[in-house]
C-alpha cells in the first residue's frame, strides 16, 4: 500500500533535561520526494531524524513512517527505513565488503545474497577496489559512501539522511547528491538535514526550517525566497572610488540595510519602485553604474533573515552574525 506521505510528524516534542530539543514540529514528506530539514547547529535536526529511526521516543505528539507509528509499529518502521547517521556507523576494524556482509546477515539474508548485495552497492559507491581493506585506513569520504552503502543493503523506501555531507570535499559531496537523486528516481522517499542552504535549494522539494526545536519556516526554496521578502537590489559603481559615494546615495533611498559587499552595494528591497529612485539619484550624483541587478533572495539570506544567523561551514552556528540579530530578522519577516 503506498501511503501519501512517508513521513508525517505532529507536534512532536522531546526533551534533554531543560533543553527542549523538540517542542512542536508538525512535517510531512510526500512520497517519492525529498524533504529537507534545515537549521543551525541544535536545531532539533538529529533528534527528530532518531524518533524517526526509532532510536528515540518522543515526549509528545506523534511520528508516522509509511502511516506506522514510530513508538507503537517500531518494528515495522524499522524495517522501512535506513538511516545515515550524522556520524559513520560502519566497524572501523572491518573491511567495507565485511561491514556490508554482516548488516546483510543482520537482515536475515543468505550468505549468497548478502555477498551479491554488498558487491553491488560496493560497486554502485565506487568502492569495489577499496573494499577488501579496513575501513579505518578510508578517507572521510570513502567513508561517507560506505555509511550510505551500509543504509541501503535492506533496500529501504525510506531513507534518513542526517547530514550526508557535512565535511565532505566538493567532489564527493556531489557523488553524495548524484547518488540521492539516482535514489529517488527509483522511488524512494528522503528526509535530508543539512546546514548547507545550497543542498537543500539542489536535492529537496520542500524544505522545513527548524530553530531551537520549532517549526520557523517551511515551503518551497521558491516560496521560502518569496517568503521572507524579497529581491536583492545589487550595482557596481564603474569607478571604484565611487563606491563610498554610491554607497551612501542608495542608503538614502533604500535604507539603513545597504551594504558594501566587495566592489559592489547591495541592499534588501521590497518595493519594486527603488530601482528606478536608486538610479535616478546616482545619475543626478554623476555616478557611472557599470553593472545594475534586482534578483531574488539566495537561500542563505532567507535562512539568515529567519534565523538571525549565517550558516554553513562560513558561518557557523549562533553567534557568528549575533549583532544583525533577532531585531532585524522580525523587520524582514514582518516587511513581507
Ligand atoms: N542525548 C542528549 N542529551 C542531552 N541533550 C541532548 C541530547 N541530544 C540532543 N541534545 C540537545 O538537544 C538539542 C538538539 O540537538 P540535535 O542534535 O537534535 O540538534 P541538530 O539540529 O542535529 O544539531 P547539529 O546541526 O549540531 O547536528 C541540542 O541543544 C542538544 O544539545
Ligand atoms: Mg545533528
Amino acid at each position: 500500500m503506498t501511503h501519501e506521505y512517508a513521513i508525517q510528524a505532529e507536534g512532536l516534542a522531546k526533551r534533554f533535561k531543560e533543553t527542549r530539543a523538540l517542542d512542536g514540529v508538525d512535517l510531512v514528506a510526500r512520497t517519492g520526494t525529498v524533504l529537507g530539514l534545515l537549521g543551525p547547529n541544535g536545531a532539533g535536526k538529529t533528534t527528530a531524524v532518531r524518533i524517526f529511526a526509532t532510536l528515540l521516543q518522543p515526549d509528545a505528539g506523534r511520528a508516522e513512517v509509511a502511516g506506522h507509528d514510530v513508538v507503537r509499529e517500531a518494528g515495522v518502521v524499522r524495517s522501512l527505513v535506513g538511516l545515515t547517521g550524522q556520524y559513520a556507523a560502519v566497524d572501523e576494524n572491518l573491511t567495507g565488503t565485511e561491514n556490508l556482509l554482516l548488516i546483510g546477515r543482520l537482515l536475515g539474508m543468505s550468505r549468497r545474497e548478502a555477498k551479491a548485495r554488498a558487491a553491488e552497492l560496493l560497486e554502485r559507491f565506487g568502492l569495489t577496489g577499496a573494499a577488501g581493506r579496513a575501513v579505518k585506513t578510508f578517507s572521510g569520504g570513502m567513508r561517507r559512501r560506505l555509511d550510505l552503502a551500509a543504509s541501503l543493503v535492506g533496500r529501504p523506501p525510506i531513507l534518513f539522511l542526517d547530514e550526508p555531507t557535512t565535511g565532505l570535499d566538493p567532489r564527493s559531496r556531489n557523488e553524495v547528491w548524484d547518488m540521492l537523486r539516482g535514489l529517488v528516481a527509483e522511488g524512494v522517499t528522503a528526509l535530508l538535514t543539512t546546514q548547507y542552504l545550497n543542498e537543500a535549494d539542489l536535492l529537496a522539494d520542500r524544505i522545513v526550517v527548524i530553530d531551537k526545536g520549532r517549526v520557523i519556516a517551511e515551503g518551497t526554496s521558491d516560496e521560502l525566497k518569496t517568503q521572507v521578502g524579497g529581491q536583492v537590489l545589487q550595482l557596481r559603481p564603474v569607478r571604484g572610488h565611487d563606491l563610498p559615494t554610491a554607497h551612501a546615495l542608495v542608503a538614502q533611498a533604500a535604507g539603513p540595510q545597504t551594504r558594501i559587499e566587495g566592489d559592489l552595494v547591495t541592499v534588501p528591497v521590497n518595493d519594486p519602485e527603488l530601482m528606478p529612485a536608486v538610479v535616478r539619484r546616482l545619475d543626478g550624483a554623476g555616478v557611472a553604474v557599470g553593472e545594475l541587478t534586482l534578483r531574488r533572495s539566495s537561500l542563505d539570506e532567507v535562512f539568515l533573515a529567519l534565523t538571525g544567523r549565517r550558516t554553513g561551514p562560513d558561518g557557523e552556528g549562533p553567534g557568528a552574525d549575533a549583532e544583525s540579530g533577532d531585531r532585524e530578522t522580525e523587520k524582514a519577516v514582518s516587511g513581507s
